[in-house]
């Protein structure tokens, strides 16, 4: 898996070109991105990252890593996921990180996901649990209202967001039209931002594991 995931990270970076200001994500597939990009030295301004992890990495990468109120929006943002469907919508924060990798995605104009083949779901609800981040003052009132949703949330205990927040990762959720799911639950008072990925989608998805080449999944334009 660690294989699969370096050449996913490696097939990325050749799309690092004409970047001025480039996104980082946050897991273990990024690691891999990060020490490419500190192998080639590519030309860019300066990075942004998703996490305060990240930005460490970055840092000892000697890469300059900017605030994003600094850079404005990014060139491109690459990152990981946890799960993603054919119609290109993806599950994301297990690492955590999902609140500013949601406003990088968003911030970006080119959005592109690196993943193994145990990524890949013909359908989301059949795949892995939706973090979610909530304020810890309202921890167990928007765990009710997932619960009235559909969801099973369970506390991720001992664990803080580089926010200072907290995670429900939501099982069960009624995932037929994700779009809606997302929305429902970021109208919770007290969510902050939810993993599911359903309106701003990448424009690319680069899968490696299922074939000697690593797949190249083009967002057909809208
Ligand atoms: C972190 C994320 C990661 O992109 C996701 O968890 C995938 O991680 P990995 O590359 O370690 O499999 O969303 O919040």
């Amino acid at each position: 898996m660690e294989a699969d995931k370096r050449r996913a990270a490696e097939a990325a970076l050749a799309l690092v070109r004409d970047v001025r200001f480039l996104g980082v994500g946050t897991g273990s597939t990024v690691r891999h991105f990060i020490e490419g990009l500190a192998g080639i030295q590519p030309h860019f301004e300066a990075a942004v990252a998703s996490s305060e992890q990240t930005a460490a990495l970055l840092r000892q990468a000697g890469i300059r890593v900017l605030d994003l109120n600094e850079t404005g929006d990014v060139d491109l943002y690459v990152d990981g996921a946890d799960a993603f469907d054919p119609h290109f919508r993806l599950i994301k924060g297990h690492g955590g990180a999902l609140t500013r990798e949601k406003i990088l995605a968003t911030a970006s104009r080119r959005f592109v996901v690196m993943v193994d083949a145990r990524k890949r779901f013909d359908c989301l609800v059949d795949s892995v649990a939706v973090p979610v981040e909530v304020l810890p003052f309202a921890r167990s009132f928007t765990a009710r209202k997932i619960v009235h949703l559909g969801g099973a949330p369970a506390w991720r205990e001992h664990y803080l967001t580089d926010n200072g927040n907290q995670i429900l990762d939501v099982l069960h959720l009624p995932l037929s039209d994700p779009a809606s799911m997302e929305i429902q639950l970021k109208s919770i008072p007290g969510v902050v931002e939810v993993g599911l990925f359903a309106h701003r989608l990448p424009e690319l998805i680069l899968v490696a594991g299922e074939s000697p080449t690593v797949e190249r999944l083009e967002r057909p334009a809208l």
